[in-house]
């Protein structure tokens, strides 16, 4: 099927008790079990079924089929957030005296758990000079346990070289772990330019509405774990947290999401509710029809905010002077994501104007909503970094990112073009009052 298709119909073929033919709500915490012996098969892994919602729910089950088939992975499991989904993906096979090798470019939370929390717990994080593979070859020792990156970095929009990644990590016998959230597999499948696990913040556009927290870890199935039995020695030997079991030899290649969900997801508990999954699987079923018009309506953005006096840059992949250009035409052909960035001449206070005088996009720190939404990342998504760390990861002080909406080009355009306007007129009255005071 292709992906319009399996975002509708993916892990569901309607309930052959009820013939309901939406996904239900399964609202319970546990299962039953017919009999002690059917209770000890399920968790002894000898039989499928379910146990207890924090292991898994078969609303989130539907969520993670179709996620998984999007993705083109082999499966997936659910969390409660995107935070949930990265950490995760890094402590199911890295442990103290570990790193983590990434980009230096990253949303300003997983910045934070690679620079500031992962260490704590002596997993440290090595983040490369530049997106150079070659930058990133350099930082990784025996001690690597992934190399992380996300598809499009959020909010600098750079597009990562997942080929040239996966290359390097798997030369040295690591995984590549991509966060695909601002790309969604619409516009950029990590798993086929050679991706070993995708990270959700299914919270964006696969959720599309604003509404639910969710995140997603899909395992494409490729990375051989099995050859390496001491670096990855948890899927390898008998894990103790789960009785015994040895997850390459129970579940072949399905053994890294297995792990995740037996050892991390059940002893720590971020689970999904399942009213979320329902409500992400609602989201899901529109999500290439809503890609479409983020994109199309953000390119004409992007066209109008660079021909406008006001504004000082734009910073939109699809603009063939932008240095981000090349990498977007080889990894999203020729769409492009519906995030982009501004700075309005005048600097912070400019751009501050600009940011208050928006009226339909929303002034928040969320993206990937149906309706449209700005940002100002330095004083809020980013304002925990110091202002080097800020620079770092993309983030300049007088910068807005928006996330364009669905909602009809001429209002959102209409909406920016006044806000410009305004901005400009409370720049000149405060130079007349400042003039006039003198
Ligand atoms: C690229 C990216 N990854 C992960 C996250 C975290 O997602 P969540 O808010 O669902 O925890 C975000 C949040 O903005 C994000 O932008």
């Amino acid at each position: 099927m292709k992906r319009e298709t399996i975002a509708i119909h993916g892990g569901w073929d309607g309930d052959p008790t009820t013939k309901a033919v939406a996904v239900p709500i399964y609202q319970t915490i546990a299962f039953e079990f017919d009999s002690a012996e059917h209770g000890a098969a399920l968790f002894n892994l000898e039989v499928e079924g379910n146990i207890y919602t924090r292991i898994g729910n078969p609303t989130n089950a539907v969520l993670e089929k179709r996620v998984a088939a999007l993705e083109g992975g082999l499966e997936a499991l659910s969390v409660s957030s995107g935070m949930a989904a990265i950490e995760y993906s890094l402590i199911n096979i890295a442990e103290a005296g570990n790193n983590i090798v990434s980009l230096p470019q990253l949303y300003g939370a997983t910045y934070t758990l690679l620079a500031h929390i992962l260490p704590k717990r002596g997993i440290s994080s090595r983040f490369s000079a530049s997106d150079d593979p070659a930058e990133v070859d350099k930082l990784i020792d025996e001690n690597t346990r992934a190399v992380y990156c996300e598809s499009v970095g959020n909010p600098a929009g750079n597009v990562a070289d997942i080929e040239g990644l996966a290359r390097v990590a798997h030369k040295h016998g690591v995984p590549l772990i991509v966060d695909n959230t601002i790309a969604t597999p619409i516009l950029l499948r990590p798993i086929e330019c050679g991706a070993d696990v995708v990270v959700h913040s299914m919270t964006k556009f696969m959720g599309g509405h604003g509404t639910t927290l969710g995140g997603m870890i899909v395992d494409s199935g490729k990375f051989p774990w099995r050859d390496y039995p001491e670096r990855f020695y948890m899927l390898n030997r008998p894990e103790i947290a789960y009785h015994g079991v040895v997850y390459v030899e129970h579940y072949g290649d399905a053994a890294y999401v297995a792990r995740c969900r037996t050892v991390c997801q059940r002893n720590t508990g971020a689970t999904l509710s399942p009213f979320n999954g329902f409500l992400l699987l609602q989201g899901v079923e529109t999500l290439a029809l809503r890609v479409e018009r983020h994109v199309e309506n953000a390119r004409q953005v992007a066209e109008f905010l660079r021909g406008h006096p006001v504004v000082e840059w734009v910073n939109y992949a699809g603009f063939p002077d932008n240095p981000l250009y090349p990498m977007a035409q080889r990894y999203l052909g020729s769409k492009r994501c519906s995030l982009l960035t501004f700075g309005v001449k005048g600097g912070f206070e400019a751009g501050k104007r600009c940011f208050n005088a928006l009226r339909l996009f929303k002034r928040m720190v969320n993206m990937g909503d149906a309706k449209s939404l700005a940002c100002h990342p330095a004083s809020t998504t980013h304002r925990q970094l110091t202002p080097e760390e800020q620079l770092q990861v993309g983030v300049t002080p007088e910068m807005i990112r928006l996330s364009v909406g669905i909602e009809h080009i001429d209002d959102i355009i209409e909406d920016l073009a006044q806000a410009l306007e305004q901005s400009k007129r409370e720049a000149s009255e405060a130079v007349a009052i400042s003039v006039g005071g003198r």
